[in-house]
């Protein structure tokens, strides 16, 4: 029977594309930590798809589910929390990532993070903007914020993702 190994959570931040939910499902596996989706949990609790709750009541509205759900998960332990891309956005957010556990941003290049975009069509925020001069001027208006919230960053570029989560358990 798989045993928990972290006494904290991990919560994974960064760009759409960044490897977010790949990185969360391989932690998942290999040290049976349960995933957060936050997205995923949250529109499923209001039984609204996110662009639907943006539209109906508004960024604010949402980030403040963001906000109670990061807050519930302080008292868990072993979860990775995989954040949508906007989640460290806001100050109040990160404070909360912060108690959980460590932040670790995954990035990668503009041109990396349109490859893993490019086919799907789940992404509001690039809706008729999927091309990589897009991507990388909004990731530089977010590199800021993305930072400041990271305890742990890592380049994702080039790596899979068993060399991903080695890098990731070495720098926790
Ligand atoms: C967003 C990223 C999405 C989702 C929403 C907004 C963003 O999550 O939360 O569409 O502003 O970067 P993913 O990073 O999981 O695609």
């Amino acid at each position: 029977q798989a045993r928990k190994l972290f006494s904290y959570n991990i919560v994974l931040i960064g760009f759409m594309g960044a490897g977010k939910t790949t990185v969360s499902d391989y932690l998942s596996t290999c040290f049976a930590m349960d995933i957060v989706e936050m997205d995923q949990v949250i529109a499923d609790r209001e039984e609204m798809s996110i662009p639907d709750i943006f539209a109906t009541y508004g960024e604010e509205y949402f980030r403040d589910l963001e906000t109670n759900l990061l807050i519930e998960m302080q008292s868990k332990n072993n979860m990775v929390i995989s954040c949508g891309g906007g989640a460290a956005l806001r100050e109040r957010n990160v404070q909360e990532m912060k108690k959980n556990g460590r932040v670790v941003l995954l990035t990668a290049n503009p041109e990396t993070i349109y490859d893993r975009v490019k086919d799907g069509d789940e992404r509001p925020v690039l809706k008729g903007n999927k091309n990589v001069p897009f991507i990388a001027e909004l990731m530089e208006k977010r590199r800021e914020k993305y930072e400041a919230a990271a305890d742990v960053v890592i380049h994702t570029d080039d790596k899979d993702v068993m060399q991903i989560c080695e890098e990731l358990i070495n720098k926790l």
